[in-house]
């Protein structure tokens, strides 16, 4: 209802901008009591050694620098992914750089990874009341723009060093459409050398700390079926706990003849839906259940958080759609995705 009398000032703003004013009032809502969680019934689901209090998370990208934590945490998500942050700050691309396409419920973004560093990420976290709870944080880690491509697995280390003791799981972010080159991560011995590396870090990791976090790998909806088998067959065998799909579309197939179909970037929210969830079933078909499933990609309604269960997640997450829905699209898919795991269940 409030959102509905929002909607139209936001969208009178810069989309950036809009979205800054967003999250900076929501905090300041949060801070003032005036954001309460929504009271519904909730189905927890256990996976990676975590249990989740509902199935529907913020994806990556809202809340790069953990700005707004307690304020997203009070819109009810089951949990929340940080980032993408960076071992340096960074600014990102230049402006602009961020585009709604409301008639599709779209959004096309060549952020950049825009972010202030890992270390203020950490900072804003341990601040935050939501971590202090217990609730669970996501940290989406990637390189630094000028990092040479050969040289992405240092960035990688030193965010997965910095992050291990804070986040409830980390997440390997090499499929944004936005970093030069980044996507080649997802080749064959590029893909093998980084998640070893990973992999050897977090075992020392686990001793050193004495916890266990769960490694999560996200990937784009542009993949062809040659690359899919291969990446499944990488996260079977290093035993990574988490596939997350997907990322932004660089295909411009569903906005053919859009006024902003020619920007470059991500192409996120409903024109993504179809792609991203195809992407998750066969990556579904290919884990069999092993490896935990987040399905992202074009939730615009209850029914497509549902799809993506269907199509095989064990959890969601949403973006986009809450740019054009507000916090009803949250409400409505925990209720949703709760009964049909409450029914599957019998
Ligand atoms: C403005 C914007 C910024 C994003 N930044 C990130 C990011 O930093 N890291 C990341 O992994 N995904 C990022 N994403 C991708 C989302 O997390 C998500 O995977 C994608 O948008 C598909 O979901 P959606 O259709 O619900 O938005 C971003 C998306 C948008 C729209």
């Amino acid at each position: 209802m409030i959102y509905s009398l929002l909607r139209p000032v936001l969208f009178s703003l810069d989309p950036e901008q809009a979205h800054e004013f967003t999250l900076f009032s929501l905090a300041k809502a949060n801070k003032l009591g005036l954001a309460s969680k929504p009271r519904i019934t909730c189905q927890p689901v256990s996976k990676m050694g975590l249990t989740f209090p509902n199935p529907v998370g913020l994806a990556p990208g809202m809340d790069k620098n953990g700005d707004c934590i307690d304020g997203l945490a009070a819109l009810g998500f089951g949990f929340l992914e940080l980032g993408t942050v960076t071992p340096r700050p960074q600014a990102g691309n230049p402006k602009p750089r961020l585009f709604r396409l409301p008639e599709v419920n779209g959004v096309i973004n060549r952020m950049g990874f825009n972010n202030n560093g890992v270390d203020n990420l950490i900072r804003n976290i341990q601040k935050s009341k939501f971590f202090a709870d217990g609730g669970i944080i996501g940290i989406n880690i990637g390189k630094n723009f000028d990092t040479p491509i050969e040289r992405a697995v240092d960035d990688y280390l030193i965010c997965l060093r910095r992050a291990f003791p804070y986040a409830s799981y980390i997440t390997i972010n090499i499929s944004s459409p936005n970093t030069k080159n980044l996507r080649q991560l997802q080749e064959g011995h590029e893909l093998q050398n980084l998640l070893t590396s990973i992999q050897q870090e977090r075992e020392r990791l686990t001793i050193e700390h004495a916890r266990h976090v769960p490694v999560a790998l996200k990937i784009a909806p542009d993949l062809e079926t040659e690359q899919i088998e291969h990446i499944a067959q990488l996260v079977l065998n290093l035993g990574i706990d988490a596939l997350i799909a997907t990322n932004t579309t660089i295909s411009r197939d569903e906005i053919q003849g859009h006024p902003l179909a020619r920007e470059a970037g991500g192409l996120s929210g409903g024109p993504v839906f179809e792609k991203s969830t195809a992407v998750l079933q066969q990556f579904a078909h290919k884990l069999q259940g092993k490896t935990t499933l987040i399905g992202v990609g074009g939730i615009d309604t209850a029914e497509r958080a549902i799809a993506k269960l269907k199509a095989g997640a064990d959890l969601v997450q949403i973006y986009s759609g809450m740019v054009f829905k507000g916090p009803d699209l949250i409400t409505d898919s925990i209720k949703a995705c709760s009964q049909f795991l409450v029914s599957k269940s019998y």
